[in-house]
């Protein structure tokens, strides 16, 4: 077992946590108030290679893999988490979708390439109001008409849904096998008939765009259907199993970011003469974080390794998921605690951090479903 990162996953670590420094820090606290997106920060994560990373270098990727994707996420959810999401939703589900489908090679390169080079956002609709934990619930429709498609629902929670330019879509062709009749279409959001619906206004990741996308009467060729006819709750869920990789990274990202802002406030702060870091109490649960955090890094890279290796990752992914989100939450939350009103504050970040850890518990599968996922699996 090596736990060594190779240089060129140390340069690419390195390049991540600059850009997160240099492009994402400032103004992070402004945008988090303002709901706004850094667009021009996603182009140059784009022309750094970051976006593409795990994908090959003809469809606009670097030919990496999850490891080095997974050491991106967490290096800009340390600064700012919201990218962090934007950036995994983009890289793992719009373009997993793509992947993971039955997408031809003409497909892949028309679908991929502007996206993972950063030129524009994608995302994924799956989720629809009556279709949350229970994804194969879907009703949006897909009816064939000539050579063409209709689509007609609502998805929503849909992460960078306002600004995507792409917009992979879950969709019935079938509607009478319910979930063994979804296929998947990927859908350009300039086609007539799509539009987004309600913004939602969030307690966390608040740079990031959330909305509804609504389809009515969305005619689309059938040369945009990359899962056929039965293969969308499959693609779905193997798309998942690496958005999940994703998610965990970004939780893992928060953890650390807000654990050396506390640990360094801990060695400033003084109380009753004495730095609060040499309090036993705080010392002691201290100690006791960065071993779950370090723990929880060895479960994101072993499921990223599992990715990268060709092993089957869809445990590794549910464990790493569940782990780094919670111990970000814990994390965060004990950072406030440890910084007390400061930490409450905005100027200090840990109360975005703790805000923007809570969503990581909930999306791409509630930590309730990864339990799931895994407890099946252990009395299958
Ligand atoms: N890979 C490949 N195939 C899979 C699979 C996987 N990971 N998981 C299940 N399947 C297959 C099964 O083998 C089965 O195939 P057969 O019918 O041929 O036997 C089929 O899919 C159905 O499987 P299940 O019976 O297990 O399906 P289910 O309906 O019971 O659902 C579930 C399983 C795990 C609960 C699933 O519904 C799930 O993952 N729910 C959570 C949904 C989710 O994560 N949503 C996130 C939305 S996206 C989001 O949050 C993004 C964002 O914007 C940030």
């Amino acid at each position: 077992m090596n736990f060594e990162l190779t240089e060129q996953q140390l340069a690419i670590q390195e390049t991540a946590r600059k850009f997160a420094q240099e492009e994402l820090l400032p103004g992070v606290i402004e945008r988090d108030e303002a709901g706004e997106f850094p667009m021009e920060a996603f182009h140059k994560a784009g022309k750094l290679g970051l976006i593409g990373l795990p994908y090959p270098k003809e469809y606009g990727g670097q030919g990496l893999g999850y490891m080095e994707y997974a050491l991106a996420v967490e290096e800009v959810s340390k600064v700012d988490a919201s990218f962090g999401i934007s950036y995994s939703v983009t890289t793992s589900l719009y373009g997993g979708s793509v992947w993971n489908s039955d997408a031809t090679d003409e497909q892949k390169k028309k679908f991929l390439p502007e996206v993972l080079k950063g030129e524009c956002l994608g995302s994924f609709g799956l989720t629809e109001p009556n279709a949350g934990s229970d994804a194969g619930g879907c009703i949006t429709t897909a009816v064939k008409d000539g050579d063409d498609y209709i689509i007609n629902g609502l998805k929503c929670f849909n992460t960078n849904g306002p600004l995507a330019r792409y917009t992979a879509v879950y969709a019935l062709t079938e509607p009478e096998k319910k979930s063994k009749g979804l296929a998947c279409f990927i859908v350009d959001r300039n086609t007539p008939g799509v539009r987004t619906g309600k913004i939602e206004n969030k307690m966390g990741i608040r740079c990031a765009q959330v909305s509804e996308v609504i389809f009515e009467n969305c005619r689309v060729p059938a040369s945009c259907k990359v899962a056929m006819d039965g293969n969308g709750f499959k693609t779905a869920m193997k798309t998942l199993d690496c958005g999940r990789i994703g998610v965990a990274a970004q939780g893992l990202g928060i953890a650390e970011g807000a654990f050396e802002i506390a640990k360094n406030y801990m060695k400033e702060r003084q109380q009753f003469n004495t730095p609060i870091a040499k309090f036993q109490y705080p010392q002691f649960k201290m100690a006791e974080l960065s071993m779950k955090i370090e723990a929880a890094k060895y479960m994101l890279y072993k499921a990223a390794t599992d990715h990268d290796t060709g092993k089957s990752y869809n445990q590794s992914a549910a464990k790493a998921k569940f782990m780094c989100t919670n111990v970000a939450m814990e994390v965060t939350e004990w950072a406030v605690q440890f910084m007390g009103g400061n930490g409450y504050m905005k100027e200090y970040h840990v109360e975005r951090m703790m805000r923007d850890a809570k969503i990581t518990q909930i999306y791409e599968g509630t930590n309730e479903i990864q339990q799931l996922i895994v407890g099946g699996a252990l009395f299958r």
